[in-house]
């Protein structure tokens, strides 16, 4: 397995563009499969979950082809309804196409996620929505099987019981061609649920309210293939805007929106990050020891929880201490005995963080748990004094496009040792 090596200490300077947003580009591939023809999707990120993604549509009965960043899939009617164990393993958001393909088909068999590295992830809410919506759920040999008797799905109100991205993305889907209107209540308020909103309408569809935490979606009889250009990752974009501020950097995000990542913003300049809009993108810039400020993760406008390592690292460079409150994920501290293993003193009770700020870290050999936990170990390599092997990179190639050829280009002094094995 790859592992990034990097020698801290280089402060980021120069302009970095954001790529496609991973979490917005999952759904939407998954939403072709309502519309037969050909699909276009313009700045999809180059990540291995997107090329797990085409391989699961490729096996129901969509062609994909994958360029640098642009993804054509050509729809068809098939007799394809299953989402397999081997796939849906290895990335839970294979649970998308579950909503696609009830709506088209009436029917669907898809591999139940299971939990992972940050939690359990049940998926009780999709399927209590699809219920609602007229399917018959049972659960067979680890695997969800749907199927609408009646042949087509009826609109309903569904109340969320949590405001899941990813279940409001499937039920937006299955209700974009249901019988009647749906209402989602207590919807999730993500971006990436708007984006994916936008993109249904492009198709024919009737969303309103997507990006609120009310949605309806009155169900039409077909829709058409879209050409469609995804948004930019806030994700990516704030873990490099935590990077350039934990190095002392001064770098120009190219592509950022950054009214998707106020709560994030705020916390930044709260901690004394200098964060400035131009006409070409967003600067940032700042010199440690900032200010330790506390921050509670929650669902969209709060604190993204995907960015809840990576700003864990900027507290440890700060003269006070900061308490860091996970509320969406249970397991999601992962990160904080690699950080300890580097010299950073953190104590975790129960769903908090208490982290203490120190003078520097020190490089060392650490392991990547899941996505954002090595994001936030390479951004402590690229602070740490000396040298760090981040091991397990493959979590990262997840959700990082290019990611060491992003940071050598700001300054960094890092590269990929390829492994034998
Ligand atoms: C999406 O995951 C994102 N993934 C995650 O990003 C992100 O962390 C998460 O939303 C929260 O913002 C994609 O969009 C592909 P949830 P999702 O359903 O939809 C519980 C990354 O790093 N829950 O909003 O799976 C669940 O256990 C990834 O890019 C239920 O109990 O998250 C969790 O505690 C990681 N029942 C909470 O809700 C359900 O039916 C939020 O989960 C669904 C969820």
């Amino acid at each position: 397995m790859d592992s990034i090596r990097i020698v801290g200490g280089a402060p980021l300077r120069g302009n970095v563009k954001i790529s496609g947003a991973k979490n917005a580009a999952l759904p939407i591939l998954c939403s072709s499969l309502l519309a037969n023809g050909e699909h276009v999707f313009r700045n999809v990120p180059d990540l291995r979950d997107i090329v797990t993604t085409t391989a699961l549509l490729g096996q129901l009965g969509v062609e994909a082809k994958l360029t640098p960043s642009v993804v054509t899939l050509h729809t068809r009617t098939t007799d394809a309804r299953e989402a397999p164990y081997d796939l849906v393993k290895q990335m839970r958001a294979s649970v998308l196409v579950l909503g696609p393909l009830v709506a088209r088909y009436g029917e669907a068999r898809v591999s139940l996620p299971g939990g992972c590295a940050i939690g359990a992830r049940p998926i009780d809410q999709h399927l209590k929505g699809l219920e609602a919506m007229g399917a018959t759920i049972t659960l067979e040999h680890g695997y969800v099987h749907a199927k609408v008797a009646a042949g087509r799905l009826r609109g309903a109100e569904v109340v969320l019981d949590i405001p899941t991205v990813t279940g409001t993305e499937n039920l937006m889907c299955a209700a974009a061609l249901a019988k009647g209107r749906t209402t989602l209540v207590n919807a999730a308020r993500e971006p990436e649920v708007e984006e994916l909103g936008r993109v249904l309408n492009k198709m024919g569809a009737d969303v309103q309210g997507a990006g609120t935490d009310v949605i309806t979606i009155d169900g039409v009889e077909g829709l058409h293939p879209v050409d469609h250009a995804i948004m930019a990752d806030r994700i990516e974009a704030g873990t490099y805007m935590v990077a350039a501020a934990a190095t002392g950097g001064d770098v120009l995000l190219e592509g950022v929106t950054l009214e998707h990542l106020e709560a994030l913003t705020a916390k930044l300049r709260r901690a004394g990050v200098a964060i400035e809009r131009e006409a070409s993108g967003v600067r940032v810039s700042g010199t440690p020891p900032y200010r330790a400020v506390d921050v509670t993760t929650a669902p969209h406008p709060g604190f993204p929880t995907d960015m809840q390592a990576q700003l864990m690292v900027l507290m440890c460079l700060t003269r006070g201490q900061s308490v860091i409150t996970e509320t969406i994920f249970e397991n999601r501290f992962m990160h904080v005995s690699e950080l300890n293993r580097m010299g950073a003193q953190i104590e975790v009770h129960g769903r908090s963080a208490t982290v203490h700020g120190v003078p520097s870290l020190e490089g060392a050999s650490v392991m990547a748990t899941d996505l954002r936990a090595s994001a936030s170990l390479v951004v402590a390599g690229l602070v740490a004094q000396g040298t760090t092997d981040v091991q397990r990179v493959y979590h990262l190639d997840r959700g990082y496009e290019h990611i060491e050829q992003k940071l050598a280009a700001l300054g960094a002094n890092i590269q990929r040792v390829k492994s034998n094995a």
